[in-house]
C-alpha cells in the first residue's frame, strides 16, 4: 500500500453533491487524504455552487468544465478530462456516486487505467434500459471494485448480475444522511414568503427525458400538473432541462401555478417539508419525501427505488392518473405501508462507507484481485 493514499470523489450533477457530502465528511474525520473532482456536468450556480455552500463540501481540486451535450459528446469530454486527472493525481481509490454520465465516465476511465473504484448507490435497477441512468447503473456496477448499497433489494440485483458478495456492503443511504444534517435548518416559512407560496401547497419537480424531451409527453404531463393546480397551489422549481419544452406545453406562471428557478438544497427541502404533496420524477426526491413523511406522486412507469413505495410515502402514477391520485393524497395525508423507514436510513451511511474505505486503504479484507491492483 502506498503511503498516505489519496481518495478522489468524482462529482458532476446535483444529486452527486448531496450523496457525497456525508462520505467526504466522514472520511475527513478518519484523516483520509481526499479530493473532489467536479466534472462540470452541472455548472449553473443554482445547480452546483449552491450545493457546495449548503452541504459544506470543500472546493474541488479540479473542475473539468465539460458542460452539456449529447450523451456521446458529453461522455467523450468526461472520459478525456477524467483520464488526465487520474493520471495526474494517481489516486488509490476513486469514489463515484449514483447514475449520471459523470459516474459512468469515471468508472470506465478507472477500469482502463487499473485504478480501483467504489460505487455509492450500487445495485438500484428500474429494469428500463430506455432510461440513460439504467445503462449507467449496469455498467458502473459491473466495473466497480467496492459496491455500497442503499437498500437490501440492491444486493440481490447485484448478486444476480454476478457481483461477488464480498465486494457489496449494505450501508444505508447517504442522501438521507444529508437530509438528517439539514433538518434543523429546514423551515418552509421564509421560502414560502420569498416565493409568495400560500399555506397549503404542492411542490413539483420534473426533468426526466421520458417526461420532458418529447413535446407530446410534455403536454400530457403539463395538463396533469395544471389539473393538480386546480386542487392546490403548485410551485415548480424547474430544472433547466425541461424549461423550454414544458413552457411551450403551457407550464407557465398562472393562478395557482408558480414556476421558479431551481432552488438551493436547504430552500428546496424546506419547501418540501412544508408541502401537502410532492409531484416528481426525481430519484432523490422520492427518497427525501419518504424520510420527511410527505406524500409523493412519482410520474413514472417504474422506480429503481421501490423501498420508497413499500416503506415510504411514494406512489407511481401516470400523467392521466395524477389528478385523482393527488385528490387521494391530499385527502389522506401521509401514509406509509410499513410505518418504518427503510433499513439503515438512519443518518449514519457516510460513516459506514468511510469505515469500509479506510479499512480497504489499510489493506484489510482485500480480495486477491483488488490487492493486486493497489499500488
Ligand atoms: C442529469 C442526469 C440525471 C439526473 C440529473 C440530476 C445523466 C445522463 N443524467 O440529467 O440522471 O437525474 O442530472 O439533475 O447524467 N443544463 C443547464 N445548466 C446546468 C446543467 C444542465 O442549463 O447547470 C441544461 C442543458 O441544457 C443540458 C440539460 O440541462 O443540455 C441537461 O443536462 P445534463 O447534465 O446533460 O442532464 P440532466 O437532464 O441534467
Ligand atoms: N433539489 C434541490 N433543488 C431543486 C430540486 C431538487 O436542491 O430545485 C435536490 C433534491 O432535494 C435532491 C436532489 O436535488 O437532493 C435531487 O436531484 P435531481 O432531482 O436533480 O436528480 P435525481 O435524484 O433525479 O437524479
Amino acid at each position: 500500500m502506498r503511503d498516505n493514499p489519496l481518495v478522489l470523489h468524482v462529482l458532476g450533477a446535483r444529486p452527486n453533491f448531496v450523496k457525497a457530502a456525508p462520505v467526504v465528511r466522514a472520511l475527513d474525520e478518519l484523516g483520509v487524504r481526499q479530493g473532489i473532482v467536479h466534472t462540470g456536468q452541472h455548472y449553473d450556480a443554482l445547480m452546483s455552487d449552491v450545493f457546495f455552500a449548503d452541504l459544506g463540501l470543500p472546493e474541488p481540486i479540479a473542475n473539468l468544465g465539460v458542460g452539456s451535450g449529447s450523451h456521446a459528446r458529453q461522455t467523450a469530454a468526461l472520459l478525456t478530462g477524467l483520464e488526465d486527472v487520474v493520471l495526474e493525481h494517481h489516486p488509490s481509490l476513486v469514489v463515484v456516486y449514483g447514475d449520471v454520465n459523470s459516474t459512468l465516465a469515471a468508472i470506465l476511465v478507472c477500469a482502463k487505467l487499473h485504478v480501483p473504484t467504489a460505487h455509492v448507490e450500487a445495485g438500484l435497477r428500474s429494469f428500463d434500459r430506455e432510461m440513460p441512468e439504467e445503462v449507467n447503473r449496469v455498467v458502473t456496477d459491473a466495473l466497480s471494485d467496492i459496491l455500497f448499497a442503499t437498500s437490501p433489494e440492491a444486493l440481490s440485483h447485484l448478486a444476480r448480475e454476478g457481483v461477488d458478495p464480498e465486494r457489496m456492503h449494505l450501508v444505508g443511504n447517504p442522501m438521507i444522511d444529508s437530509l438528517f444534517s439539514a433538518l434543523p435548518k429546514l423551515d418552509p416559512a421564509p421560502v414560502q414568503a420569498r416565493l409568495g407560496v400560500p399555506g397549503r401547497y404542492a411542490v413539483a419537480t420534473l426533468h426526466r427525458p421520458a417526461n420532458v424531451d418529447d413535446p407530446e409527453s410534455a403536454r400530457e404531463l403539463v395538463d396533469a400538473v395544471l389539473a393538480v393546480a386546480e386542487r392546490v397551489p403548485v410551485v415548480v422549481p424547474l430544472h433547466p432541462r425541461g424549461r423550454q419544452r414544458l413552457a411551450d406545453a403551457g407550464l407557465v406562471n398562472r393562478e395557482n401555478l408558480s414556476i421558479v428557478d431551481p432552488l438551493g438544497y436547504v430552500d428546496f427541502l424546506s419547501l418540501v417539508r412544508g408541502a401537502a404533496l410532492v409531484v416528481t420524477d426525481s430519484g432523490g426526491v422520492q427518497e427525501e419525501t419518504t424520510m420527511l413523511g410527505v406524500p409523493c406522486l412519482t410520474v413514472r412507469p417504474n422506480t429503481e427505488r421501490p423501498v420508497t413505495v413499500t416503506h415510504g410515502t411514494n406512489r407511481l402514477v401516470t400523467p392521466a392518473g395524477l389528478p385523482a391520485a393527488a385528490d387521494k393524497a391530499l385527502a389522506d395525508g401521509s401514509s406509509t405501508p410499513s410505518g418504518e423507514l427503510p433499513p439503515l436510513w438512519d443518518g449514519a451511511a457516510g460513516p459506514r462507507i468511510a469505515r469500509v474505505i479506510a479499512a480497504w486503504l489499510r489493506g484489510d479484507n482485500l480480495s486477491p484481485a483488488a490487492k493486486g491492483r493497489v499500488s
